[in-house]
């Protein structure tokens, strides 16, 4: 059976830092306020002129650097991103320009926090199918771009980032994506949307959401498409090494643990330094985990996300 196994992970932050107190001096709230409820102590925010584009680039060239992979090697490269650098054409043929991935087919998946999540399942497709040997996924935002900075109800919760995993086809291992789980639900779409977009109102609109709802939901479907994966890949909660879900909301990462019943030191939690970085946050949080080497080979990892759609999923990858 061919597998799609991950040969390397890379991030990319912007340098630029912004702190609860610097955004209590925007808007009315506090540090206290942000930590109790959201965990978030401080988010990245990419400079003028730092696109999408290149912040995906960056965490790719990183993750091919890892795998020792040139990037004339990949043949598929997908960039899960919320944010694109413009309507068209994708951010994808960008980065695959500035990356020099000059043989791939480049495309850009739109799931919003569940990209990341949705991009893993067409990439273990196309490579379990035989279509693909060496897979780009990359999560890639700039949320800064579409919040409203008079909301205290949203703008608290987003950063920008990106991460990318390169995934090989191998045969006859054990170890890869074992299985992965999506669903949406499209009658949910106004809890959680912009205010614009290209054809409705030719702006990018900004953030808009019924946080109470989207927490809600948060918390039953991460946990349940966890237990599905879990299902199709004939694991059971015991068996889960780490869990790297999308960071939104510590309380809803801790609930989520909770659910699935795994203590707190097998939550891989990032929202604190990164915030809510949507389609980036769960390959941040991996790149982050390598980066203190904190898994080992074989390991079970449960990554479970939700986002704007509602889109919601799971992915299991054996380390
Ligand atoms: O990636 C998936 C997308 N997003 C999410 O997963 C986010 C899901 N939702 C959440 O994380 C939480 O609902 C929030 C963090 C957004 C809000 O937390 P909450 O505990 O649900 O607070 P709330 O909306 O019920 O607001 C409680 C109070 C309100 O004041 P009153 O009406 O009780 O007087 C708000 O006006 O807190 C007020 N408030 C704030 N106060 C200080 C709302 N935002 C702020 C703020 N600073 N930034």
């Amino acid at each position: 059976m061919t597998r799609a196994v991950v040969a390397g992970c890379g991030s990319y932050l912007p340098s630029k830092i912004m702190t609860n107190d610097d955004l209590s001096r925007m808007v009315d709230t506090n540090d206290t306020w942000i930590r109790e409820r959201t965990g978030i102590t401080q988010r990245h925010i990419a400079a003028k002129g730092e696109l999408t584009s290149d912040l995906a680039a960056a965490a790719a060239r990183e993750a091919l650097a890892q795998a020792g992979v040139s990037a004339a090697e990949v043949d598929t490269l997908i960039v899960a991103t919320t944010t694109p650098d413009d309507t068209f054409p994708s951010t994808a043929v960008t980065v695959q320009a500035k990356i020099g991935a000059t043989d791939a087919t480049a495309f850009d998946l739109q799931a919003v926090c569940s990209g990341f999540v949705y991009a893993m399942k067409q990439a273990d497709a196309l490579i379990r199918s035989g279509q693909a040997k060496r897979v780009l996924v990359i999560g890639a935002e700039t949320m800064s771009r579409v919040l409203d900075w008079t909301d205290r109800r949203t703008c608290i919760l987003f950063g920008d980032g990106a991460g990318a995993v390169l995934l090989v086809a191998e045969e006859g291992t054990e170890r890869g994506i074992l299985a992965t789980h999506t669903q949406s639900d499209g009658t949910l779409r106004d809890i959680l949307k912009t205010t614009g977009g290209t054809s409705s109102t030719q702006t990018a609109g900004v953030v808009e959401m019924n946080g109470q709802e989207v927490f809600r939901h948060a918390v039953k479907l991460m946990a349940s498409s966890g237990l599905k994966a879990l299902e199709q890949a004939g694991l059971t909660t015991d068996d889960i090494s780490w869990l790297v879900p999308h960071q939104a909301n510590a309380r809803i990462l801790t609930s989520c643990a909770n659910k699935l019943k795994l203590p707190e030191e097998k939550l891989v939690m990032t929202v604190d330094r990164h915030a809510n970085t949507s389609s980036a946050s769960i390959p941040l949080a991996l790149a982050d985990a390598v980066h203190h080497n904190r898994f080992s080979q074989e390991d079970i990892i449960v990554m479970p996300a939700l986002g704007a759609g509602l889109t919601w999923g799971t992915c299991i990858i054996r380390w």
